[in-house]
């Protein structure tokens, strides 16, 4: 069973990988505006796999015979001044869940809660794919500057995107 240490800050994560989740679909909202499709697209994609990651820790939470609480979930932003901004943040915003995902680990570690170690392991491989994904886009939109041709040409490859 689940102690509740662990479990208490693992139903905080819930509550992180929903917030990221709003603020992906936020963003979406905000390419749809543009007309980027492609952009949108890939945050959508992106905010499925965060209710994905939400829904890991709800289920393993039950599995262990503990109690999921969902908390309140802030407003995002609507608004930002450019692609490059909404890539930075997206970047800022991962770095941040790798941070709480790897505090988490540490607590599994301190806990001695070797199932919970095992489950947060497929989440750290998990945010080294998603910092690199958000570096190579925030590293992409610098190089083109927003030039109006190559932010099209980049629409249609992140358009491509599928959710895993
Ligand atoms: Fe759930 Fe993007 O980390």
């Amino acid at each position: 069973m689940i102690n509740k240490t662990m479990q208490d800050a693992m139903n905080e994560q819930i509550a992180k990988e929903f917030y990221s989740s709003y603020l992906y679909l936020s963003m979406a909202a905000y390419f749809e505006d543009r007309n980027l499709s492609g952009f949108a697209r890939w945050m959508r994609a992106q905010e499925a796999e965060e209710r994905g990651h939400a829904m890991k820790f709800y289920d393993f939470i039950l599995e262990r015979g503990g109690k999921v609480t969902l908390k309140a979930i802030a407003a995002p932003k609507t608004e930002w001044k450019s692609s490059l901004e909404v890539a930075e943040e997206v970047a800022a915003h991962e770095a941040g869940i790798t941070a709480s995902i790897n505090a988490l680990y540490e607590l599994a570690l301190k806990e001695k809660d070797y199932p919970s170690q095992l489950m947060l392991q497929w989440f750290i491989t998990e945010q080294v794919e998603e910092e690199k994904n958000a570096a190579e886009i925030v590293a992409n939109l610098k190089l083109i500057e927003e030039r109006g041709t190559a932010v099209l040409m980049l629409d249609h490859r992140l358009g491509k995107r599928i959710a895993e």
